[in-house]
């Protein structure tokens, strides 16, 4: 068997103790790795005056992490410039909060090349290589460059953009012809690799050759490939005495009301302001049954150093203060925020004491929360998941309440039916969307995108 070299910008040493970076792509891939003895190839998260393409290396749970630091311009230029605030907004349709400065430009470029040189030594020949997010698009053209001639795919966590987005984005011709010096290129959803071909069909003038892609002059594979989370360590997690000791002070502290959670990066993109638009709605609109509910909100704190995440930190601490001083009363606050990141296990209880989570992106890739939430509940008592329509996620938690998550009133109506829903229906509910994400779980999408990496028979560079 090859061996599989995983990179991405946000590395995640497996430790097993359930305290990771928070982020669903460390999440997928702690998980993904831990059946193979592979390498996992990224930055350390930390910074130095001068980047020297040093590694560090651990051997965590039998992975070898090998990580490297950035430069402080690196890290404005590349992770919080164009990264984060050029790709990010632009992907998730807010192009009002897109900057397109040069420097961001070429500060990605010179991180990729700096990402290759230092991993292209590592390299065996029979080695997959696996690339992962936005942050590192140019990655297999540095590589190719340096003359890897290895199968090296490309996943994307995030959505790709419909083609008249796209094409607003200076020197989008580049980074998708970029694309090319891949063998592979994955998607989360099909409505995803529909947007990209769609780009490459009219944009690049390519062909499908069968389910391939034809243009500049080369041929990729293209296929979506949904994430999922490792469904049944999540739910005997939920049974772990961690979660179990937070589940029962979730318990003591909703005193009978029933609990509304929502956990998510304090991000633009989560929809955050909007699903409390659309609990005030619901709490103006139903004052009988107000006093019986309680809203968590988890959202530790994200991207620190981008503008955008401290505005959008700011407004939520004003709007969730807001709405308590409206309707709290001596004895009870209708909404809880919390910035405090949480482990996995801990997390598990919350999810088991929630009577409904509220997953109500504006954009999302797929939304890892959603699948964790069906897979912690009790089985005999299982809560309600809310669900917007615009995270990957709604392709496959068909049987989610489906909302429009820019609306408060349809907010606040799935509130009010999900909370009033009877037992067989939300165990009806549940049970098709367990089985859903105990089959379409984090190894099958591994294993699927790995198979169709390993199926490559000649690479991109015999086909160029
Ligand atoms: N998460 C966590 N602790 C927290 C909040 C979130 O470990 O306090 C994890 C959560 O369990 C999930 C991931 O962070 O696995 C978030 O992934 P998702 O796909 O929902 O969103 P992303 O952050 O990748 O946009
Ligand atoms: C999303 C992205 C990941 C990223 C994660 C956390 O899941 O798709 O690439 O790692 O958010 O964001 P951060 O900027 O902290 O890595």
């Amino acid at each position: 068997m090859s061996r599989l070299i995983v990179v991405s910008n946000r590395v995640n040493a497996p430790t097993g103790k359930g305290d990771e970076t928070v982020g669903g792509l460390a999440m997928a891939l702690s998980a993904a790795l831990r059946e193979y003895s592979g390498l996992w190839f990224g930055w350390s998260g930390k910074t130095t005056d001068k980047f020297t393409g040093e590694l560090n290396v651990e051997r965590c749970d039998g992975v070898t992490v090998a990580t490297l630091d950035l430069e402080e311009t690196d890290l404005n230029e590349y992770y919080n410039g164009y990264a984060n605030k050029t790709l990010w907004p632009l992907f998730h349709y807010r192009q009002d909060l897109t900057a397109y400065d040069r420097s961001y430009g070429e500060g990605y470029e010179r991180v990729n090349q700096r990402f290759a040189e230092t991993l292209a030594p590592l390299i065996e020949p029979d080695d997959l290589i696996w690339v992962h997010d936005y942050h590192l698009i140019p990655l297999a053209r540095e590589l190719r460059k340096l003359g890897v001639k290895n199968r090296i795919g490309f996943y994307l966590h995030i959505p790709w953009p419909a083609h008249q987005l796209m094409v607003t984005l200076p020197g989008h011709q580049k980074l998708v012809q970029s694309l090319f010096d891949y063998d592979l290129v994955g998607f989360q959803t099909a409505d995803y690799r529909q947007a990209f071909e769609e780009y490459v069909l009219t944009e690049a003038k390519g062909v499908m050759v069968g389910s391939d892609l034809r243009a500049f002059g080369r041929t990729v594979k293209v296929g979506a490939f949904p994430i999922g989370v490792d469904a049944a360590e999540f739910a005997e997690m939920a049974k772990s005495e961690r979660a179990w000791r937070t589940y029962n002070v979730m318990m003591a502290h909703t005193a009978f009301r029933s609990l509304i959670i929502g956990v998510d990066r304090l991000d633009y993109s989560k929809g955050l302001e909007e699903r409390l638009a659309g609990f005030e709605h619901f709490l103006a609109h139903n004052p009988d049954v107000r006093r019986e509910v309680l809203f968590l909100q988890i959202a530790p704190v994200s991207r620190e150093g981008v503008e955008a995440y401290q505005e959008i930190r700011a407004r939520l601490d004003s709007l969730s203060g807001r709405i308590n001083g409206e309707y709290a009363d001596i004895d009870w606050n209708p909404v809880r925020y919390v910035n405090k990141t949480y482990r996995r296990d801990e997390l598990a209880g919350v999810y088991r004491a929630a009577r409904v989570a509220l997953v109500t992106p504006l954009r999302d890739g797929m939304n890892l929360v959603a699948k964790e939430f069906v897979a912690a509940q009790n089985p005999d008592d299982p809560g309600v998941l809310i669900l917007s329509r615009f995270a990957g996620a709604a392709d496959q938690l068909k049987q989610a309440l489906m909302v429009n998550p820019n609306s408060p009133e349809e907010i606040a109506e799935a509130l009010k039916r999900a909370l009033a829903m009877d037992l067989s229906e939300r165990v009806a509910r549940w049970a098709e969307m367990f089985e859903n994400v105990t089959r379409e779980d984090v190894n099958a999408w591994r294993d699927a995108y790995v198979g169709a990496l390993s199926d490559v028979r000649e690479t991109h560079t015999a086909l160029a």
